[in-house]
């Protein structure tokens, strides 16, 4: 359930305002009454609210209520901040019972590095993704409408107007696709997960194909298969594609994301602390079929396909036990020697099939390795390739709408790590940089000529707690920076 948004242009009635904070500074429009400037300023100071990014604050005494918002001090502008600023105004907003409008404007003259359509595209980015809420299980749901009402000259561009509008309709995509990575996994299994991606996929009209368990079988996918069968449930791959513009002869962009529904770790148990968290194991897949349904609804001149391999990691009977060898789609054999680093083994299937729609590059997605986190935290995706112009596009991708990647590096002298010692490769490394070793096992299964990026967003893929920009779970992190890729690329 999502709070429906609206944007509407100029004065109009508002319950609430919305102004921004700079290094402990107002940005108030010039259009604001000087009185009430001075009283936020003296609020400011004596509150000592120095506006750091994404606080926020409802000061007292203010006949219209004014929502404050911290940017941080302009040496500190970031994209990614100037986005989580907004989302972070967008989920006090949403919190705000009594409130279902607001205003905001930002001062015609800024010293912010980036173009006025630019900001609002991620300030509207922000506020949809802010204001979300995941309540299809809760009995008394709070989400409603809201509007948000631009004002000011600078804001009023055509080209600002035309931004706006884009981030409307990605926000309602990007809503859709978060009600559905936030299921838990009694709810959606993988071929529930393949159901609701024919339903996203009928209403944007686009093909959706989804392969079983018999057709992965005839199609030699024996690494997914292996990942799949500790299941009752059963896996698939799902294929969902968008044609680009009418005429466009260009060769696709493919995006392959993991969709493990739940990672119990299968016979590899994993320990039991927080292992709830594991129903979000499939964000990678949900992030590739929002990138492709963010294309089409962007009418975006590129085609995307999205390859997305769902299966539930289960220690059932009939599940796979460290030491099998199984064939994977190109020929290659696997031990697995931990049935834990299952991500890989779907993955390793699917960008077989990736590679065979004869792409212009392929990017995967995966909540792959606990060892991103180790290196960097929540706040980037780590990124890896075979191609550096690949993943030079992809972070400049990221910086512009604010997702940040980092790059790790993918030198061949860390394959060493995934020779197999009865089969070609084993799937895992040494213990040694997890995150390298499984973009090295990746690697091994598209062809050399094809370039490739991977995304490890183990990190960044959800939220574990309330924060002050965003409600615990899925964040669909890298869907709206693939559709900018993808929009950019040439
Ligand atoms: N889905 C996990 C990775 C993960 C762990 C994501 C923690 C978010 C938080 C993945 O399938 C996994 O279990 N990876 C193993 C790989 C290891 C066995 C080589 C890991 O990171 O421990
Ligand atoms: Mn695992
Ligand atoms: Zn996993």
């Amino acid at each position: 359930m999502k709070s429906r948004l609206r944007f509407a242009w100029g004065a109009g009635p508002a319950q609430a305002r919305v102004a921004l904070v700079q290094g402990g500074r107002l940005l108030a429009p010039p259009a604001w009454p000087i009185g009430e400037r001075r009283a936020l300023a003296a609020w400011l100071a004596a509150a000592k609210f120095e506006g750091a990014p994404a606080t926020t604050a409802w000061p007292p005494g203010v006949a219209n209520p004014v929502l404050l918002v911290g940017i941080g001090t302009p040496r500190e502008f970031h994209a990614a901040r100037w986005r989580r600023a907004w989302a972070a105004a967008g989920r006090a907003l949403a919190k705000a019972d009594a409130v279902a409008s607001a205003a905001f404007a930002w001062p015609e003259k800024t010293d912010f590095p980036m173009a006025p359509a630019e900001l609002a595209e991620l300030a509207a980015a922000g506020l949809a993704a802010g204001a979300y809420a995941f309540e299809d299980f809760k009995s008394k749901k709070r989400a409603r409408g809201f509007e948000f009402r631009w004002l000011g000259a600078t804001l009023a561009t055509p080209a600002v107007r035309a931004a706006v509008r884009r981030s409307a309709i990605a926000g309602e995509t990007l809503a859709a696709v978060r009600d559905l990575a936030n299921r838990p996994a009694n709810e959606l299994g993988p071929m529930e997960l393949a159901a609701h991606a024919k339903r996203l996929a009928r209403q944007a009209g686009l093909p959706c194909r989804v392969w079983d368990m018999a057709a992965l079988k005839r199609e030699r996918c024996g690494a997914l298969l292996a990942v799949a069968q500790g299941s009752r449930r059963p896996g698939c791959l799902i294929r969902l594609a968008y044609a680009g513009r009418r005429g466009s002869r260009r060769k696709p962009l493919v995006v392959v994301g993991k969709a493990v529904t739940f990672d119990s770790g299968g016979i590899s148990l994993k320990p039991p602390k927080h292992m709830d968290w594991m129903k979000f194991d499939k964000s990678g897949g949900m992030t590739a079929l929002a990138a492709v349904l963010l294309a089409a609804r962007l009418k975006l001149d590129r085609p995307v396909i999205a390859y997305v391999p769902a299966a539930e990691n289960m220690p059932g009977g009939g599940a796979a036990r460290p030491g099998d060898i199984v064939t994977a789609r190109n020929g290659k054999t696997i031990e697995i020697l931990n049935t834990d680093a299952e991500g890989r083994l779907i993955l390793a299937d699917a960008l077989s099939f990736a590679a065979e729609e004869k792409p212009a590059a392929i990017v995967d997605v995966a909540t792959l390795t606990g060892a991103v986190i180790i290196a960097l935290g929540h706040e980037a995706t780590a990124v890896l390739g075979n191609d550096d112009a690949l993943v030079t596009e992809l972070m400049l991708a990221g910086e512009a709408v604010g997702e940040r990647l980092w790059p790790l590096p993918l030198w061949p002298e860390y394959d060493e790590m995934l020779k197999g010692q009865f089969g070609d490769l084993k799937n895992v490394g040494d213990g040694s940089a997890g995150t390298i070793a499984g973009a090295a096992f990746l690697k091994q299964f598209v062809p050399a000529d094809v370039p490739w990026a991977h995304l490890d967003v183990a990190g960044t893929a959800w939220l574990e707690k309330d924060e002050s920009y965003g409600v615990p779970g899925a964040t669909l992190a890298g869907a709206r920076l693939l559709a900018a890729w993808a929009a950019r690329s040439r």
